[in-house]
């Protein structure tokens, strides 16, 4: 059982309606129980305690915590609301289980921070152009019921020129106050390569700060994301500062016939010829092809169809992979 000392100590913060305190001391009690081996005990303390602060969270100061930025933020964060959930997000089995451990680690972080722990929360997306970055760091503010706030460096760098530096600073003090989920979003733009000498030395003061600023503890234990499809420009001094380095990857065979059954719904779509499907459909990112079934079940909507057939999603695929091709030529000529 409890000491007497704790039970005071509870009433009394409560009375004070001093929550921090009143946690901070459940918690001491759950890990006094752990220590007891009573483990059972503990997680069930621990998990009233998450309860009560994610109901905590989500009421009463919904309105902060998901307001707009304003004032010297206003133009440097997108405030966004997290319209997924990591199950929308079709993955890798291993790379679901790594994003589930650092949800893990953030939804305990006080119970790791109790021994002396820090929560995983520097992230590095990289993977090819629409293979689920942007949406997982969407799903993953939905999942912590945080506000998402996107960060478009390369906008920022051309408009702040030569001040840059300074914007950063002003969002990771935003980080510090405010616990939330900061998306820098094509985040290339930071070791990039660059033309005229200015951009350069403006994008080495960038990346220095960024460096220096990603060492720095928060109390509030927001989370970093950064989101690239090119590893291979970002420094080594920096990959090393993230907690952990997060690939995605073009589509499996079994992760396109998942995306391609989740953007069915709520058509029917009886018998597809999966073999087809999926040889059409290889090569395609992730995006191109939720797009290509998106397409498919428009027209048959328009159509006045219940369902979609294979032939409907060959033909639209088939529009996808050959608007790719087009843009490889352009790209290259
Ligand atoms: N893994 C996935 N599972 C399910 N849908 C996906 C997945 N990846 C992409 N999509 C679909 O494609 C859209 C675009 O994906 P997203 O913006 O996350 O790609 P990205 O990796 O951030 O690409 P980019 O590098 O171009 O920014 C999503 O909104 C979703 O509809
Ligand atoms: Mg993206």
């Amino acid at each position: 059982m409890s000491s007497t000392k704790q039970i005071l100590a509870l009433l009394r913060s409560r009375v004070e309606g001093d929550d921090d305190t009143f946690y901070s001391i459940a918690l001491q009690v759950a890990a006094s129980e752990a220590r007891q081996g009573h483990k059972s005990t503990a997680e069930e303390i621990r998990a009233e305690i998450e309860r009560a602060r994610a109901k905590k969270s989500r009421g009463a100061s919904v309105a902060v915590a998901f307001g707009a930025p304003r004032g010297n933020l206003e133009g440097l964060l997108e405030l966004r609301e997290p319209r997924y959930r990591l199950k929308d997000v079709v993955l890798g089995e291993r790379l679901q289980l790594r994003l589930n451990d650092v949800l893990l680690q953030q939804r305990k972080r006080d119970w790791l921070r109790e021994h002396g722990k820090v929560p995983s929360r520097r992230l590095l997306f990289v993977g090819p152009p629409g293979s689920g970055k942007t949406m997982s760091a969407e799903a993953f503010a939905g999942e912590l019921h945080l506000p998402l706030f996107v960060i478009r460096l390369e906008g920022l760098i051309t408009r702040f020129m030569g001040d840059t530096a300074a914007k950063l600073r002003l969002i990771f003090d935003e980080t510090a106050k405010r616990r939330g989920v900061y998306l820098f979003d094509e985040f290339d733009a930071v070791g990039g390569h660059r033309t005229s000498s200015n951009d350069v030395a403006e994008m080495r003061r960038v990346l220095n700060s960024f460096l220096q600023f990603m060492e720095e503890d928060t109390a509030t234990d927001s989370v970093i994301i950064c989101a690239t499809n090119h590893p291979s420009l970002l420094d080594r001094a920096l990959l090393r500062r993230y907690d952990q380095v997060l690939e995605f990857d073009v589509p499996t065979e079994e992760q396109i016939k998942e995306i391609v059954l989740m953007n069915l719904r709520p058509m029917k779509a009886p018998r597809l010829a999966w073999g087809r499907i999926v040889d059409s459909a290889t090569g395609l990112s992730q995006s191109e092809l939720a797009r290509a079934v998106d397409d498919a079940v428009k027209s048959a909507i328009l159509a006045e169809r219940q369902a979609v057939s294979t032939d409907d999603l060959l033909l639209r695929i088939r529009e996808r992979s050959e608007m790719r091709s087009a843009f490889l030529n352009d790209a290259k000529s």
